[in-house]
C-alpha cells in the first residue's frame, strides 16, 4: 500500500440525491436545503445537490429547481445535479448549477430500466447536452454499473473502456465509475480503474462505491493503489436505485472520511461537524441509517477507565473481567 503523505483527496457528497431518490417519504424542500447548507460547510469538494428527472421517475426529487435556487453557494464547493437527457441538461443549466453529471450505464438493462433508453441513445443524448451547454458548465459523465448489473451479470471490462472512449471522444473529461449495486470487489475495482487512468490520463475520475454488500471501504482502498483521489459518498450511508433490484445505501461519507483522515490522507473535510449533520438524519429520513462512527464514534474516543482497574494489576483485572462476562 502506497504511504498516503497527507495526499489530498476530494470528498464528493451524494446523499441529498442518491440519498433522497430511494427514499419513501418526500423531505420537505426546506429540510433539503438546510442540511445542503450544512454540509456546504464541512469543506466537501462537491455536493450533488439533486436531480433534473422525470418527476415521475423520480418523485423524491421533483423539487429540484426549487433546492437550486434557495441554497447557499459557498465558495470552493462545487455544486453538481443528476442529468438523464436533454431536457434535463436545460434545467439544470437554467438552475446554474456548476456540473451537469451525465448519467448511463454500463450495461443494455439497467440502462433500459433506469432511463428507458439504450446505451446508444444515452451517447446520442451526451453528444447533443454538451453541444447544448456551450461550456457554461462542467459535465462529468455516470457510468452506473460499471462493475456488474444486476440483470445482466458481468459487465466486460472492454465494454466499459470502449464507452469510457466514446465519452473521451466527446471532450467530456469528468468521468465516474459507478458501482451501483456494490457488485465491485477490490481487485476488479484496481484493475478497471487503472486500465481508465492508464487509457485516458487527462480525465478526472472520481469512484462511486455502494456498500451494498460490506466490500465499499475496501473497494475504497483499491481504488487508491489506483491512484483515484476523488470519491463520492453519502452522509449517514444514504442511498441506491429505486431501478436497480436491491440497490441499497453508498458509501458512507463520515465513515469514509474518518477511514482516510486516521491512515494520514488530507480530505479538509471536518469530520465533527459530518458527524453532527450525520446524527440529525434520522430526524429527517424518519428511519435510522447505516453509518458506523456516528454510533461508536472516532478512534480517538477514548472511555473513562472503570472503577479499581488499574488498582487491581493485570492477574486480578482479567480475573475480574471474566467473572463479570459470565
Ligand atoms: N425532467 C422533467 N420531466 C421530464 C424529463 C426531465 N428531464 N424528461 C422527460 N420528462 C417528462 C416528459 O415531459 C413526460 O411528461 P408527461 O408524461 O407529463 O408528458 C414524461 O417525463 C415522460 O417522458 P419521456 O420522454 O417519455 O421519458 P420516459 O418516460 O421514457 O423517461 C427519463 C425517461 C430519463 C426522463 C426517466 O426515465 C427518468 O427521469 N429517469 C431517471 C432515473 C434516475 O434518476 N435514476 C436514479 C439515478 S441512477
Ligand atoms: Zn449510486
Amino acid at each position: 500500500m502506497q504511504d498516503p503523505q497527507r495526499k489530498r483527496l476530494h470528498i464528493q457528497e451524494v446523499s441529498v440525491r442518491d440519498g433522497f431518490q430511494i427514499e419513501p417519504v418526500f423531505v420537505p424542500t426546506d429540510r433539503k436545503v438546510e442540511l445542503i447548507n450544512g454540509l456546504s460547510r464541512t469543506g466537501l469538494a462537491k455536493i450533488e445537490v439533486t436531480s433534473f428527472t422525470s418527476p415521475k421517475a423520480i418523485p423524491a426529487l421533483a423539487d429540484a429547481e426549487a433546492v437550486m435556487q434557495r441554497i447557499d453557494r459557498v465558495p470552493g464547493v462545487e455544486y453538481t445535479a443528476l442529468v438523464p437527457n436533454l431536457r434535463g441538461a436545460k434545467r439544470a443549466l437554467g438552475s446554474g448549477v456548476d456540473e451537469l453529471n451525465l448519467v448511463m450505464s454500463a450495461s443494455e438493462t439497467h440502462n433500459l430500466a433506469n432511463l428507458r433508453m439504450t446505451p446508444n441513445q444515452s451517447l446520442a443524448q451526451f453528444a447533443e447536452i454538451v453541444e447544448a451547454t456551450e461550456g457554461r458548465a462542467h459535465i462529468n459523465a455516470s457510468l452506473s454499473t460499471a462493475f456488474g448489473c444486476p440483470f445482466d451479470g458481468e459487465v466486460p471490462q472492454g465494454a466499459v473502456l470502449a464507452l469510457v472512449d466514446r465519452i473521451a471522444g466527446m471532450d467530456i473529461d469528468r468521468v465516474t465509475l459507478c458501482d451501483t449495486t456494490g457488485m465491485a470487489n477490490p481487485w476488479q475495482v484496481e484493475q478497471l480503474c487503472r486500465a481508465v487512468r492508464e487509457g485516458w490520463p487527462h480525465l478526472t475520475l472520481t469512484a462511486h462505491f455502494h456498500d451494498t454488500r460490506s466490500m465499499g471501504l475496501a473497494n475504497v482502498l483499491a481504488a487508491l493503489e489506483a491512484g483515484i483521489d476523488r470519491f463520492d459518498a453519502s452522509l449517514g450511508g444514504l442511498g441506491g436505485c429505486p431501478f436497480a433490484p436491491g440497490a441499497s445505501g453508498n458509501i458512507c461519507t463520515e465513515d469514509l472520511v474518518h477511514m482516510l483522515d486516521a491512515m494520514g490522507y488530507e480530505t479538509s473535510v471536518d469530520l465533527m461537524a459530518l458527524l453532527h449533520l450525520a446524527r440529525g438524519l434520522p430526524s429527517i429520513v424518519g428511519h435510522e441509517v447505516p453509518g458506523q462512527v456516528m454510533k461508536a464514534g472516532p478512534s480517538t474516543r477514548r472511555y473513562p477507565v472503570p472503577d479499581g482497574v488499574r488498582q487491581r494489576g493485570p492477574q486480578q483485572c482479567l480475573v475480574g473481567f471474566h467473572k463479570e462476562g459470565r
